[in-house]
């Protein structure tokens, strides 16, 4: 039998387990794996690793931002840069904004994507307007169409819902089996002590990271948890950056709730320190929650090594360092109206490896399922997405883990003006992409059309083996239980 393609020779690995053998791939799909295969086309990948390609299920992709401006990134740049840095697919958000419809948000994201990703894609739907048609029909509509995770914002005055939005959100995707993802800070907080910055004259970006300190995020991220449990619904936790932040996800998780917790690259490569530079250059390191320091990147990779932490982002969130970004305000706007976020959907993959396997902190099948395994199986593609295995689509990442390189914007071949990690040597890289079965990568150039990317029509997720939770007053055998689980306020 002769597959379409062989990649012969590698160790491949999953989030389980590390072995060698050739992969045959037909039809875009992995075919076999055995010893001695035969393709029509062959990739020698002897003293490389071969991994799942990399799923990046936190980015921001032609997207406005809280403050208005867009990002610098689309389908198609956006796509290139995730393919350079390792990855297969990818799942930016679909943000609604106050007055749009779910199903008109949904649409618009499919006319931006068309036509533009090199790699496979879908969306977490932002919900920032939850009427009663949106729950009611709208959702069910959105799932029905393959979106099964959502993402609500808990801070951010055009973006945030309040307690009882949130129960309605959670218990809506709760029945569906969706995923709902958390941006959890406390508003007030945040906008109390930016306020009394601002009368002060204190405006530079680095304040940025002292108006959204770590009880911001700790209160919010209780409260969250607190919220999903009591209607027993699945949560993540996105970009926790503290230490109280992790410890409140894994107390939960121990006690066996539905929570998962996701971190990002910048807050374990980075500090606030970063932010304390001359005239408006730390602007460049904003995003929320906000870089911290030394002691939370330790807190963070043990949280990392032990499971606290399921998936491992990039926030990538690109503003260029000018007036179309960060500087849309002024060339020295305050801090509280800058856009937060900062690139490097390219570095995602390579820094966890450099940092994480290459230095001994994460074993490489741990890295696996923290970049591509965890993403699938909660946001519903697994297993035709996130693994190595004969069914699942030919979507793989040949690296190379001794080629140590120096970190360059050019070589990030995104739209942005600057990385913040420019500079930084890390060893272990990509050298060839796939995705069902196609090079879109390989030998450092790109080699697919963009365009050639598709929808994911994702599935519900599996939450098999969480006890969850039992709330009293909701137990449906109650005569007004039924009426609340029903969720009909009127
Ligand atoms: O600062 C960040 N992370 N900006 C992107 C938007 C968000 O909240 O994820
Ligand atoms: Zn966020
Ligand atoms: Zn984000
Ligand atoms: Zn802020």
């Amino acid at each position: 039998m002769q597959f379409d393609l062989v990649i012969t020779g590698g160790t491949i690995a999953t989030a389980s387990d590390t072995f060698a053998a050739d992969i045959g791939i037909t039809g875009g799909k992995i075919a076999a794996l055995g010893t001695g295969l035969q393709g029509a086309d062959t990739i020698d990948a002897a003293g490389k690793l071969v991994l799942p390609g990399g799923i990046e299920a936190h980015c921001h992709i032609a997207q406005e931002s809280a403050t208005g401006g867009m990002t610098a990134d689309d389908y198609r740049s956006g796509s290139i840069s995730a393919a350079f840095g390792g990855n297969s697919s990818f799942v930016p958000f679909a943000a609604q904004h106050r007055g749009m419809g779910v199903t008109e948000t949904l649409d618009l994201y499919d006319s931006r994507a068309e036509g533009a990703s090199v790699i496979d894609y879908g969306y977490h739907l932002i919900i920032a307007d939850p009427t009663e048609n949106a729950l009611r029909d709208e959702l069910p509509a959105a799932f029905a169409r393959g979106v099964t995770s959502f993402k609500v914002f808990m801070t951010y005055d055009l973006m945030k819902i309040d307690d009882g939005q949130f129960l309605d959100i959670l218990s809506t995707a709760r029945d569906h089996g969706a995923l709902t993802m958390v941006h959890a800070e406390n508003s007030g907080i945040i906008r109390w002590i930016t306020d009394r910055l601002m009368a002060g004259g204190h405006t530079a970006p680095r304040y940025h990271a002292i108006s959204h300190p770590a009880a911001a995020e700790a209160e919010a991220i209780n409260r969250a948890i607190t919220l999903a449990r009591f209607v027993d619904a699945p949560l993540m936790i996105v970009h926790v950056s503290t230490p109280e932040g992790a410890d409140l996800v894994a107390r939960a998780r121990l006690e066996g709730a539905k929570i998962f917790g996701e971190t990002c690259a910048q807050y374990l490569m980075l500090t606030r320190d970063d932010l304390d530079r001359p005239g408006m250059e730390g602007a460049k390191f904003m995003c929320s929650p906000p870089l911290r320091d030394r002691a939370t990147q330790d807190a963070l990779w043990r949280h990392l090594q032990v499971g606290t932490f399921s998936v491992f982002s990039s926030d990538h969130a690109p503003y260029r360092f000018d007036d179309s970004g960060k500087l849309a305000k002024g060339p020295d706007a305050p801090f509280k109206v800058i856009a937060n976020g900062m690139p490097g959907i390219a570095l995602r993959l390579p820094m966890l490896f450099s940092e994480g396997v290459a230095k001994g902190r994460l074993t490489i099948n741990q890295f696996v399922a923290l970049t591509a395994t965890n993403q699938a199986k909660l946001f519903g593609m697994h297993p035709t997405k996130g693994t190595i295995a004969i069914g699942s689509d030919g979507d793989i990442a040949i690296w190379d883990p001794t080629k140590t390189r120096t970190v360059t914007l050019a070589d990030q071949h995104d739209n942005m003006d600057y990385t913040p990690f420019e500079g930084m040597e890390l060893t272990g890289w990509p050298v060839t992409v796939l995705s069902r079965g196609e090079r879109i990568v390989d030998a450092g150039e790109l080699v697919a059309k963009p365009g050639r990317g598709r929808f994911i029509k994702r599935a519900p997720a599996d939450f098999t083996g969480y006890p969850g939770s039992h709330t009293p007053e909701l137990d449906p055998t109650l005569n007004f239980g039924a009426d609340i689980a029903r969720g009909r306020r009127t």
